[in-house]
């Protein structure tokens, strides 16, 4: 086993250790609704969403640069496309549309997510840059197909998200129409199947690893903002599912 497949194989173990803690022991991330204040220092969730995004795209770009040569194939720069697009949005769009500028995150949320996008750039650059990944055309027109219609998916439900506040509002509403018939959050479901898609382009331990890490975070969170507004509005819909339609 080389050194690559080597860390790969670790981040995934480590994406599945916090997936059990996050999902069985019931820890949740404290940003967004379930921010809180005693996990130390905050920061300006506007300014935090930017900096903790930004090591994604830097680094994936400065790993492959870094990793990049004569071997490296041509079919790498689709993937290296598809991941800046998400980026860009997440890191410089995303965040500048938020409502409540007065809303901060913990520090430590902000730092563990700089660390956690360093390396899945880190690693998914040097994948690429190596030509570590399965090369199919047919596979990358599945993929490509699969990540946009997910990007949809994220995009406008996040729309339908940020619409629910004017300006300076901080509370909270019932989301209505599109997917949020079905589900609580298929902001989270569109960006399983962006990272679901982006995996079936270039297949990889790289890409893999990434979507487990997708799937350990945003299945436990979905799971928590459900419960989160059966408390919180009893007039909440009782068959809207969590984060799979008529399913779960
Ligand atoms: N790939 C990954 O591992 C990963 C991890 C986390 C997030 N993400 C992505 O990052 C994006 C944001 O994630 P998030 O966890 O912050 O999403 P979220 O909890 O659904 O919130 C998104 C935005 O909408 C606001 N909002 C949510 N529900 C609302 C409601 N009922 N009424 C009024 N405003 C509401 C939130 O305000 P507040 O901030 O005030 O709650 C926030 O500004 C999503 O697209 C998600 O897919 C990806």
């Amino acid at each position: 086993m080389d050194d690559w497949t080597l860390i790969a194989v670790v981040w995934m173990a480590f994406g599945v250790i916090t997936f059990l803690a996050l999902f069985f022991f019931k820890v949740t991330a404290p940003f967004g609704r379930h921010s809180r204040s005693d996990w130390g220092p905050m920061v300006n969730n506007t300014f935090g969403w930017m900096i903790m995004e930004l090591p994604s795209l830097i680094f994936l770009w400065l790993s492959f640069l870094y990793f990049k040569n004569v071997t490296t194939p041509e079919t790498a720069y689709l993937p290296l496309v598809l991941w800046s697009i998400h980026y860009i949005n997440r890191t410089f769009i995303f965040p500048l549309r938020l409502k409540n500028k007065q809303k901060q995150m913990p520090l430590i949320v902000t730092g563990s997510a700089i660390l956690f996008n360093l390396m899945n750039g880190i690693l998914n650059g040097a994948f690429l840059a190596k030509g570590m990944f399965i090369q199919s055309y047919v596979l990358m027109i599945i993929g490509v197909i699969i990540f946009f219609v997910g990007m949809f998916i994220n995009i406008k439900s996040d729309n339908i998200l940020l619409a629910l506040r004017l300006p300076g509002e901080s509370g909270y509403k019932i989301p209505k129409g599109f997917l949020y018939r079905r589900v609580s959050s298929p902001n989270f479901l569109g960006e399983i199947l962006e990272w679901f898609g982006f995996f079936i382009v270039t297949p990889s331990l790289a890409s893999l690893s990434f979507l487990i890490w997708t799937l350990a975070n945003l299945i436990p969170r979905a799971r928590d903002h459900h419960e989160w507004y059966l408390k919180k509005f009893s007039n909440y819909p009782k068959d809207r599912k969590v984060l799979i339609p008529w399913v779960w």
